[in-house]
């Protein structure tokens, strides 16, 4: 079956990027300065041990950090030459991160356009050759405006100009704001490990388990479905 959805862990914590990605469907890891600095002293070796444990069949992306076209190209450069095919760099969406856009595609580097906040940013670094576009959910609704909604935006007018570029959703807050981007075109998400948990967990799936143990143990004891078998 072809995976539709991409689903990334947005965090740069090793432990809980080993966790997760050894039980849900993980695509990929995205990070970016503030989740470096939050979870990680030795910023080398942490997306090193990343890129380990995601392995060669998943994604990594990285921001750059720095300021012009030409230096965000060079820290790209450099990030592929270690990451290898699966990288994408983020590049932020302004004038500078739009030069760098063109340059890593001309140079057949993945790049996703970081820090979106409106559908014509989103238009604009898909016109310089993005792969994707991050919008920012809960930073958008943080400002009395509606991340959903954005993200609806965008893939409409991707779909009535048919652009290829895709949708990475990003900042999320809450299962809700995963499920409204899903459900109104977004290709990929990117959250924490917790909120990955929190779209699984319900708690009658829980008690129905705990029912089905119940009445079992009720009439067999401890004896297992295979034992009768
Ligand atoms: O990676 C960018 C984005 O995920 C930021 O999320 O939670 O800091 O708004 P947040």
């Amino acid at each position: 079956m072809s995976k539709l959805i991409k689903i990334f862990l947005d965090t740069a914590n090793v432990e809980v990027i080993r966790e997760i990605a050894g039980i849900y469907p993980i695509d990929g890891v995205t990070t970016n300065p503030s989740v470096l600095a939050k979870e990680c002293d030795n910023v080398g070796d942490t997306l090193m041990s990343i890129s380990k444990i995601i392995g060669e069949d998943r994604f990594l992306h990285v921001q750059t950090t720095a300021a012009t076209a030409q230096e965000m190209f060079a820290q790209a450069k450099k990030m592929k030459a270690v990451f290898g095919a699966n990288f994408y760099v983020k590049i932020p969406i302004t004038e500078q991160g739009l030069k760098a856009i063109t340059l890593c595609k001309n140079a057949d580097i993945n790049v996703t356009a970081t820090a979106v906040f409106t559908p014509m940013q989103a238009l604009l670094a898909a016109q310089s050759g993005a792969d994707y576009v991050a919008p920012y959910i809960n930073r958008i609704d943080n400002i009395v405006s509606d991340g959903v909604d954005v993200v609806a935006h965008i893939s409409k007018l991707f779909s009535v100009q048919d652009v290829k570029t895709r949708i990475l959703a990003a900042s999320f807050k809450n299962v809700q704001q995963v499920y409204g981007t899903v459900a109104n075109g977004a290709h990929a998400v990117t959250i924490s490990g917790e909120l990955c948990k929190e779209l699984l967990f319900h708690p009658y799936t829980e008690k129905s388990l705990d029912d089905f143990r119940s009445d079992w143990e009720k009439k067999f004891g401890k004896r297992e479905i295979t034992d009768f078998i």
